[in-house]
């Protein structure tokens, strides 16, 4: 029938073909589209503080549902996600979706006064949003200064069409590997404190998804560690998050290796290797194949840092394992009442260096994007060039311009972006004002597009605090914004220094991914460096690292209307001011505009600091 009619109108044998195989596809797709369609995934969270014991101490600690890590958000690509979070503690707190595009819903975001008032002690908020055109893994954190410590979990978004679409072999389990820290200071007091004594503020152990592990044993007996049974052969996708406050980590399993496939829920060219490098804010998605001698293999985390002439502070590995089941006893070991651990003497990796911060550079380097069309989003033009260099510094307290430098009590320490601190209000959200056009001027400055002066920003000399670095202090705290339009394409070249430090910067764009066209070590030569740029596949981050005493260069487009925060990930260093916000305007459409906020988004009632508080004090020194 159908070729009759295709002959009678001409079309030849095979178009008719084409044809009933087009719409047999589209059939096809469309009866199986109800299995496939998009979901509301629905939680409450529960903001409670709970006594946790690790270290052989009972410590108060700030946690959603009473878990540390919490709970795991499951999505399909294309759900919704709806979070009741009701807070029963004493913090003012916002949930912020790190890496979700949260598209024209600025609104959820969750970043105290940049997008919303904090959820006051005693107070309910509902974050609503979708996540649309994300794949892999992403995490949730408070943003509340030291309050991510305790207060994340992972975000986990699959294909709308179910793992046999993962552009990988599809994994037996997939396991969460969540890195972080163990503070026994209150790390919400550690960050307000920060400007006087980062390096005297330091967690008390590292975790893997909790845990401390058997290399801390305060009470004579070995602390318990994250366990990952795995069976022989099979194929484990671990979905690694560092929601650690102050360090990159290198993670390890003795004897196996491990195939990288996604970055910041961005699919990469699979790449093998020993060793993962993960900063915070940062998430990698890895295979590893069961594949050794069935045995237990230990699963390492080490923090890295800079060499000397750094500040060294104390950094503790912590450590889990990779237990193979193995059949016990007489049966044959298929059937799974038969299997038990491997009881075989379990095997320590060899870690790089605590100073090796080359490993991680390379690391990074091998990203690569598995699609190669990134590219055409950013190669045609940029509209918008900044150069930004990150550094620490001191300023005088009270705005002063001229005080006593150094150790003295008429200064603060803070963390720059072109030698500006970043301030955040205290009245109202940047979002509200920006929305309803109120405190347009005056609240604000702008983030300049370079620095106030080039120097050999590597040069080690300027890391002990000293006539040199005193020449290049920063200038001033201000509540720094960038403004773009709608669709501008923005290239940034972020520059680490030897302010005081020579440590990397964590850099996190809120609402847009970034491109990363190329970095290295040393300063940043426009022309040399701008000519090896990767158009081709460059990878695709929502969190970019910066190398101790190197750059990286990234482009963005602006396209979602609102107001962004960008900031480094390092807890320290953002509570000391390494931050910024990029305004996206709205475009001439309604959906390239900001739609109104939510119903019942919090008020602050009362103004909400989130400053370090001797920023005020001037006669009072900090005693952390
Ligand atoms: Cu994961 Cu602004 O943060």
């Amino acid at each position: 029938m159908a070729s009759m009619e295709g002959r009678r109108r001409g079309l030849p044998n095979a178009a008719v073909t084409a044809m009933v195989l087009a719409i047999a596809i589209v059939f096809f797709f469309s009866a199986a589209a109800p299995l496939a369609s998009a979901a509301s995934v629905e939680h409450t969270f529960v903001v409670s503080q709970t006594k946790m014991t690790r270290l052989c101490k009972e410590t108060l600690v700030t946690v959603v549902n009473g878990q540390l890590p919490g709970p795991t958000i499951e999505v399909r690509e294309g759900d919704s996600v709806t979070v009741h979070v009701v807070n029963r503690s004493p913090y003012n707190i916002t949930i912020h979706w790190h890496g979700v595009k949260q598209v024209r819903n600025c609104w959820a975001d969750g970043v105290p006064m940049v997008t919303q008032c904090p959820i006051m002690p005693n107070k309910n908020f509902t974050y609503w949003f979708n996540v649309v055109g994300q794949e892999g893994t992403l995490w949730w954190h408070s943003h509340v200064p030291g309050l991510r410590a305790t207060l994340h979990g992972a975000f986990i978004i699959r294909p709308r069409h179910g793992a046999a679409s993962y552009p990988f072999p599809k994994p037996h389990r997939e396991i969460p590997v969540i890195i972080g820290d163990w503070w026994e200071k209150d790390p919400a007091e550690v960050a307000r404190n920060m400007t006087k004594s980062i390096f005297s503020s330091y967690a008390s152990a590292s975790t893997v998804n909790g845990l401390v592990g058997d290399l801390f044993n305060c009470s004579g007996v070995a602390k318990e560690g994250y366990v990952l049974d795995v069976e022989p052969g099979k194929t484990y996708l671990l979905r690694i998050i560092n929601a650690g406050l102050f360090s990159e980590f290198y993670l390890k399993i003795a004897g196996h290796k491990f195939t990288v496939v996604a970055a910041d829920a961005n699919y990469v060219r699979p790449f093998t290797t020993e060793v993962i490098a993960i900063a915070p804010g940062e998430t990698v998605d890895a295979l590893l194949i069961a594949d050794a001698h069935p045995g237990r293999y230990y699963m390492v985390g080490l923090p890295n840092q800079a060499p000397l002439p750094d500040t060294q502070t104390p950094e503790y590995a912590t450590r889990g394992m990779v237990q193979y089941m193995v059949s016990q006893g007489p049966c044959s070991g298929t059937e799974v009442g038969c299997r038990g651990p491997s009881a075989d003497v379990p095997i320590v990796p060899k870690m790089p260096d605590i100073h090796d911060t080359v490993t991680s550079f390379y690391f990074h380097s091998n990203l690569t994007s598995l699609q190669h069309h990134a590219h055409l989003l950013v190669q045609q033009r940029v509209d918008q060039r900044m150069f930004v260099v990150l550094g620490l510094g001191t300023i005088c307290k009270q705005g002063h311009k001229f005080c006593k430098r150094g150790d003295s009590d008429e200064d603060i320490l803070v963390a720059t972006m072109n030698n500006v601190s970043f301030l955040p209000p205290t009245s109202k959200s940047l979002l509200e004002a920006h929305y309803y056009h109120t405190g347009r001027h005056g609240m604000t400055q702008d983030l300049p597009k370079m620095p106030p002066k080039l120097y050999n920003f590597t040069d080690e000399a300027l890391i002990p605090f000293g006539p040199k670095e005193m020449r290049l202090e920063p200038t001033y705290k201000a509540t720094l914004v960038r403004r773009f339009q709608q669709g501008a394409v923005v290239e940034i070249v972020f520059q680490s220094t030897a302010m005081l430090q020579g440590d990397s910067n964590p850099m996190h764009l809120h609402g847009h991914d970034m491109v990363v066209l190329a970095q290295g070590l040393g300063s940043y030569d426009p022309v040399k460096d701008g000519a090896r740029y990767n158009y081709v596949n460059p990878p695709v981050k929502n969190t970019v690292l910066v190398p101790n005493l190197g750059w990286i260069a990234i482009r963005f487009v602006a396209n979602n209307p609102g107001v962004w925060f960008m900031h480094c990930h390092y807890e320290f260093h953002l509570s000391m001011g390494m931050a910024a916000v990029f305004i996206v305007e709205d475009g001439p459409t309604m959906d390239t505009s900001l739609p109104p906020p939510p119903v019942n988004f919090p008020t602050c009632g009362h103004d909400i600091d989130l400053m370090p508080k001797d920023f005020y004090l001037h006669t009072k020194k900090s005693e952390t």
